[in-house]
């Protein structure tokens, strides 16, 4: 899997788009956690490829929230993206705003932990360390049980992730905070260098 599409190039598409920190923030996120599964999961290759959909996944969402995933292709090819990955953009809108279901697994763990990762980095910022470094996964499912904490983190999203992957929603959990912690550093760096 290959775009033409460099790092630079992407964060450039992503920083036309999306002005507030929050959102990149979002997106250097599920970028370093899908880097990270690639690796896991035996697609080093393809990480690059990972990457940049989790950069740009939701690069629609700030300027078009009532058309998300549905503004994204054109933004996409006008900025030169693939059919792929621009199908790998509109799949983790599946059941919610779209038609087009996660095919391949790099779909699928999108679709899984993007969501996700707005649950752990909440719960990362009520910790003292402000960090995914010291959590564990039983404090994790706690606050994936408490459905007042972080309340617009669908847990039924995450659930039907973890199914479209075949895994027992635990793996999920505690894989994507290992995948969290892989990037943390790099991703808080490049915020402050944005700011
Ligand atoms: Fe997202």
């Amino acid at each position: 899997m290959k775009t033409s599409l460099s790092r630079e190039q992407a964060l450039e598409l992503l920083k036309k788009y999306n002005k507030e920190p929050f959102h990149i923030l979002h997106a250097l996120t599920v970028e370093g956690v899908m880097r990270w599964y690639a690796e896991e999961l035996g697609y080093g290759e393809d990480a690059d490829f990972w990457g940049i959909v989790g950069l740009l996944h939701d690069i629609d969402f700030e300027l078009y929230p009532e058309e998300h995933c549905e503004k994204a292709p054109e933004l996409l090819r006008e900025g030169g993206a693939e059919e792929e990955l621009i199908h790998a953009v509109v799949s983790h809108g599946y059941g919610l705003r779209v038609d087009t279901a996660p095919e391949h697994e790099m779909e699928k763990v999108l679709f899984a932990s993007d969501e996700l990762t707005g649950l752990i980095g909440a719960a990362a910022r009520m910790r003292p360390s402000k960090s995914s470094k010291d959590m564990e996964l039983s404090s994790l499912k706690k606050k994936f049980k408490d459905k007042k904490f972080a309340a617009g983190c669908s847990r039924d999203v995450i659930s039907r992730g973890a199914d479209q992957l075949g895994w027992e929603l635990d793996r999920l959990l505690d894989q994507t905070i290992l995948a969290m912690r892989s990037c943390e550093d790099q991703v808080n760096a490049e915020m402050e260098q944005l700011a």
